[in-house]
This record gives structure tokens, C-alpha cells and sequence, in this order.
């Protein structure tokens, strides 16, 4: 008996010294294919052998289970609302991806009270702790609930395409960051790119500015092409991996998660999501 106790005891210790990675997916514009890269990121990193969980913080507009065809009877909001365990909060997505919806029916983070904060932070915590990335899709531009959530992650990759408006938009997210003090890595993946030389243009245009007038450096992490199969991948409601994983957008998302996967260094405390997310919303 007390063999048993003491073994569950080690494997639980074990779980909890097993670090995660938790990645915010962002944008300035809307529409530029952050879902679609957070999905498709997690699966490729998964093909890597990495635990996965993708999470919808887009909170109110989420449709992560739209894209990957599950309708979710239970949500993000759920981790708020009731004292349920994350497990049995998770649905399971195509290619036995494990994601926490988004749901409806909570849009303001704000004005939650202290025990239910603490609930959702140790939920997710106990997330990071069975898995090796965590990768949330926040909505578009910043509000005091998305960047409260980005506070909490690790590193955050800012996703734009050649467009100048989106390109504007993701330089004046970055400007907010920077304001607020925000200080974790920040990558880039340009989305929508009709060649490899516009992509790199891009990319390179802004991190000149960004690095100038904001002193930020961002790190290039991939340039995904413009690709018929993703829209095809939508409207079947099926990641773009699985349905066509010989299209050049797979093969760019699966260089992408080799890069990140290199780069599983260092990590947090244990306790730092759930420490990060009450000093903003309590503040
Ligand atoms: N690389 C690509 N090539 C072609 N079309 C793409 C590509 N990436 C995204 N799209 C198209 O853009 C649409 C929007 O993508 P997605 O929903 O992933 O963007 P989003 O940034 O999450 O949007 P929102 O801001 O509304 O959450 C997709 O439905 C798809 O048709
Ligand atoms: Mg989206």
C-alpha cells in the first residue's frame, strides 16, 4: 500500500517537473490565419512527438471546433464557471489533438472574482504540467482579456500577411506590448505570401521598425505560402496536415514546428501562469 502511494507520489512528481511551453498565437488585422496556424502548428508539433493542447482564447468569437468539425459540449468558459477539472473540460479534435473550446456566454475576464481566476490558472497550470506546449489562439488586435492571457504565455507569435493594413495593425500591437511592458520573445510568421521573397520583405519591414522606433526584436520563425489548400481544409472543417499533407503550407507548418521544437529551452516556474494572469486581472 505504501509502495503504491509512494510510486503515484513520483509519477506525480515527475508530471509536475515536466515543462511546457505555453505559445500565444496573436494579430493586429483579423483574418490572417491565426487559428489555422495554431492548429496546424499543434499538429505538426505533435507529429513531432511533443504533447500538444490547443486552447480558443478568443473568448465570445472563438470557432476552433468549427474548424476542426467537433462541436464542443464543453468550453474554456467552464473553467470559469464551474470547479471542473480540465480533463473533463478537454475535447478531442481530428488527429486525437486534444483542445479546450472557446464557448460563449463570458467576454470580460475583468471583473471575474479572485477564486474563480485561481481556479482557471490551476487548470491550466495542471495543463502545462501533462504536456509539452500549450498553444493558445487569441483574437485579433488587444483587449485587457487577450493580453492578460498573452501575459501568461511564454513566448508569443505575432502572425501578419504582406498586406500593409495587417502589417500596420501587427506593428501597432506590438507598440501596445511594448507600452504595457511586455517583455517575452516575440516571433514572426508571415501568412499568405505569394512568393518567399515578398514573405521575407515583409517580414523584414517590420522587424526594421519594430526593432528602430520600439527596440523590439522579433525572431522570423516561417513564411507560409498563399495556398488554395487551406481554404479547401476549411470549408471541410479538417486541419490542412491531415488533408493534404504533401501541399507546400504543410511542408512550410512543419518546418516552422521543427524550429520551435529545437528550441524547447528554457522554461517557467511551475506556478507562473496562474501567478501572471492574477496580477493583471487583479491588479
Ligand atoms: N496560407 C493561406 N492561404 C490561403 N488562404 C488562407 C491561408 N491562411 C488563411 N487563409 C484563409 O483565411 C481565412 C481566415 O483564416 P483564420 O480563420 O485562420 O484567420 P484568423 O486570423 O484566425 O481570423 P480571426 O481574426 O477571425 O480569428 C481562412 O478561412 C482561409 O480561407
Ligand atoms: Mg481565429
Amino acid at each position: 500500500m505504501i509502495d503504491q502511494a509512494d510510486k503515484l507520489r513520483k509519477l506525480m512528481q515527475e508530471r509536475y517537473q515536466q515543462r511546457s511551453k505555453v505559445l500565444a498565437v496573436i494579430s493586429g488585422k483579423g483574418g490572417v490565419g491565426k487559428s489555422n496556424i495554431s492548429i496546424n502548428l499543434a499538429l505538426a508539433l505533435q507529429q513531432l512527438h511533443h504533447k500538444v493542447t490547443l486552447i480558443d482564447g478568443d473568448l465570445g468569437m472563438g470557432n476552433l471546433e468549427v474548424l476542426l468539425g467537433k462541436p464542443a459540449s464543453k468550453s474554456i468558459v467552464d473553467l470559469f464557471e464551474s470547479k471542473l477539472l480540465v480533463e473533463d473540460v478537454l475535447e478531442w479534435g481530428p488527429g486525437s489533438l486534444p483542445f479546450l473550446a472557446g464557448g460563449t456566454g463570458l467576454t470580460d475576464l475583468i471583473h471575474l472574482d479572485q477564486d474563480k481566476m485561481t481556479h482557471f490558472g490551476e487548470q491550466i497550470n495542471r495543463l502545462g504540467y501533462l504536456n509539452d506546449y500549450l498553444i493558445i489562439d487569441l483574437g485579433a488586435g488587444i483587449s485587457e482579456n487577450s493580453y492578460g492571457l498573452m501575459l501568461a504565455a511564454d513566448e508569443v507569435i505575432v502572425v501578419t500577411t504582406p498586406e500593409p493594413t495587417a502589417i500596420t495593425d501587427a506593428y501597432s500591437t506590438i507598440k501596445y506590448m511594448r507600452n504595457k511592458g511586455h517583455r517575452q520573445p516575440l516571433h514572426l510568421i508571415i501568412n499568405k505570401a505569394e512568393s518567399k521573397a515578398e514573405g521575407e520583405r515583409t517580414a523584414a519591414n517590420l522587424s526594421t521598425v519594430t526593432k528602430r522606433f520600439l527596440h523590439v526584436d522579433l525572431r522570423l520563425l516561417g513564411i507560409l505560402p498563399e495556398d488554395n489548400h487551406v481554404m479547401k481544409a476549411v470549408k471541410a472543417q479538417k486541419p490542412f496536415l491531415l488533408m493534404s499533407p504533401r501541399a507546400q503550407i504543410s511542408k512550410e507548418v512543419r518546418k516552422v514546428a521543427g524550429s520551435l521544437s529545437g528550441s524547447l529551452g528554457e522554461q517557467p516556474s511551475p506556478n507562473r501562469f496562474v501567478n501572471q494572469l492574477k496580477s493583471w486581472f487583479l491588479r
